[in-house]
């Protein structure tokens, strides 16, 4: 790329002698950036983009598209959920509150406005997004009602462009450039829907007189009630399948929870089964060998695949189902529904078919707290995106990647497997330590002598009876006196550090014992 500016100006520079053209800092050219999507990993990279010093980001040109009609992602509801095989714009439910402690899924220094309940309703958290957008005036780079539908990479592994296809708000197709693409399209919208052998036969045997039997994942579950008088298995222990299964079990004649060996089950009045192996055409038969036949819904909590269209559609990113090596790998990216890669730090596309700058991730890492992860990734993004020579080449970067891969190995884990789930104990506070400690030791960003991760934090993440410490707060119906005069961050902290030692203290009083609480997000 000609940069025209710094030609001007040393054009000038040379009329205008004399000048010592050493003195003359190098103008870098403006850059222009597309991101998609504006959930909790969206807004963070956009702000973290706009928080590059002024005159490092002067004249760049910053988009944002986000398909639906608002920022939340997956927490803005969806007034007319699609049926199926269509796909829902969330998989959000009525009924849906965070199984995270709220003062843990903050963008750093930004709290939950007082009196909001500790682990509260959904509204809570699409409104948090909203007034986020608004607070650090990211509203005018979002561009509502658009939807990426392709991108491909014109140019070669040095320089080049993002040709992108965007269908914008009147159902136009228009087409962009940009230097730099951000994906942060979230990781919760394409099921991972099971097939079991015989569930046809089954599904065709509805018997007379009752409701036509189902099988629906649980991107489609929306109200408990739809299931009085039915007969449900939920399948799964993630959060969705135990959420679901907590709730249809309160309205259903009868609930069965199907879970994966030792897996939590849901709390409440659920059957716990093992997982299913096969149907015929009248029972459902579990892999211990007991039947069931009494079924006729089935909601499968079966997770998500990893799936980015708009990059598949660009023939940048392959689908190679159940990859387990990067032997799969040569020029394009890969996903194997779980796992994207070759990924720098789970953030930057490692494909040799561009700069190692140019495609950018915000958002993969799971079982961490979302918005303060994907900031820690943002400002490493913003950074990295305004100085690529930040990164060894991409030879070095190759070799890091495989030793983490290795390293996982060597404690247990298949890396394919695991893909983006930070599952070491601390890694996530760690991981996003290291991100912004690599920007303070090569001078990017000034060392104020502290860690991204506040102490805080580190702490709650340990915490082990506040959920039922909250769930107690919320039976004795004292939720105000324990919020009154919560405002800032360390407040919050203090809360959390209050109730839990407070129902610490009951259990072990009352000598009860309660499993710890599953890992959930
Ligand atoms: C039911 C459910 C409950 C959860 N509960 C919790 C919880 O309690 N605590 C917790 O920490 N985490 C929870 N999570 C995890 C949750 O995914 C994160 O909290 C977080 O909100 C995800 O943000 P995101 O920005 O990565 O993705 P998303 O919220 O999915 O946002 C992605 C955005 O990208 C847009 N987009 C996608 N493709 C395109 C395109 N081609 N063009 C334009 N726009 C596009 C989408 O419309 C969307 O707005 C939950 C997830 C689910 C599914
Ligand atoms: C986006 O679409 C919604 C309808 O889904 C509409 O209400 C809203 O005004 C649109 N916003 C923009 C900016 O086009
Ligand atoms: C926009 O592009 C998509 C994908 O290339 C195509 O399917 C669609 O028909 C186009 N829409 C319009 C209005 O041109
Ligand atoms: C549930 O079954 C009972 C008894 O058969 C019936 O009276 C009731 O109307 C049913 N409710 C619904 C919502 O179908
Ligand atoms: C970009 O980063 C490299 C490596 O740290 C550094 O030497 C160079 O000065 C940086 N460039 C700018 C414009 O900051
Ligand atoms: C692929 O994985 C092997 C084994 O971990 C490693 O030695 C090699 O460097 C990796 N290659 C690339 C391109 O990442």
């Amino acid at each position: 790329m000609v940069n025209v500016r710094q030609y001007v100006f040393s054009l000038l520079a040379s009329l205008l002698a004399p000048v010592n053209v050493a003195d003359i800092e190098p103008t870098p050219s403006p850059k222009s950036v597309g991101i998609v999507g504006a959930g909790s990993a969206g807004l963070a990279v956009l702000k973290t983009l706009l928080d590059l010093p002024e005159d490092t980001r002067k004249g760049w040109d910053i988009i944002l598209y986000e398909q639906r009609r608002q920022v939340g992602g997956i927490w803005l509801p969806d007034p007319n959920p699609a049926r199926p095989p269509d796909l829902p714009e969330t998989p959000l439910y009525p009924l849906l509150h965070t199984n995270t402690p709220v003062p843990t899924m903050t963008y750093p220094g930004f709290p939950f406005p007082p009196g909001t309940p500790m682990y509260p309703a959904h509204e809570y958290v699409e409104s948090y997004h909203q007034d986020y957008a608004e607070h650090n005036k990211l509203v005018p780079y979002i561009r509502y009602n658009h939807t990426v539908l392709s991108s491909s990479w014109v140019g070669d592994s040095t320089m080049g462009h993002w040709q992108v296809v965007v269908q914008d708000h009147r159902g136009e197709n228009l087409t962009k450039s940009f230097d730099h693409l951000v994906v942060a399209n979230g990781h919760n919208h394409e099921p991972h829907i099971v097939t079991f052998p015989g569930q046809d036969d089954w599904l065709q045997n509805s018997p007379k007189g009752g409701p036509p039997r189902e099988i629906l994942h649980s991107i489609w579950y929306r109200e408990p009630e739809r299931y009085i008088n039915r007969t449900v298995v939920v399948v799964g222990s993630g959060a969705s399948g135990r959420d679901a299964a907590s709730q249809v079990c309160m309205k259903a004649r009868r609930t069965y929870h199907s879970v994966r060996g030792n897996d939590d089950p849901a709390t409440g009045p659920v059957i716990i089964m093992p997982e299913i192996s096969h149907f015929t055409a009248n029972e459902v038969v579990f892999k211990d060998g007991t039947t069931i036949s009494d079924a006729d819904s089935i909601i499968l909590g079966t997770g998500y695949d990893l799936r980015v269209p708009f990059l598949e559609r660009g023939g940048e990113l392959s689908v190679v189902p159940g990859a387990h090596s990067n032997d799969t790998y040569s020029q394009k990216l890969v996903t194997n529904l779980r796992y994207l890669f070759p990924l720098h730090e789970h953030i930057f596309s490692l494909s040799p078919s561009y700069p190692p700058n140019a495609l950018a991730f915000i958002g993969l890492p799971i079982l961490v707290s979302n918005c303060p992860s994907d900031f820690a990734q943002g400002i490493y993004a913003a950074h990295i995106i305004a100085n690529g020579s930040l990164l060894p080449p991409r030879s070095d970067l190759l070799q890091l990647l495989a030793n983490t891969e290795e390293d996982l190995r060597s404690k247990g884990y298949d890396p394919y497997n695991v893909g983006h789930r930070m599952v070491l104990k601390g890694s996530a506070f760690d991981y996003q330590d290291r991100l912004v400690d690599y920007l303070k030791e090569h001078g990017d960003l000034p060392d104020d002598g502290r860690k991204f991760v506040e102490g805080w934090r580190r702490e709650a993440s340990g915490y082990q009876y506040l959920k039922r410490g909250w769930k107690r707060v919320e039976e004795l119906g004292t939720q105000q006196d324990w919020l009154k005069n919560v405002e800032t961050e360390q407040d919050w902290a203090l809360l959390m550090d209050r109730l839990n030692e407070w129902q610490g203290e009951w259990e072990r009083r009352g000598g009860f014992i309660f499993p710890l609480d599953p890992i959930a997000y």
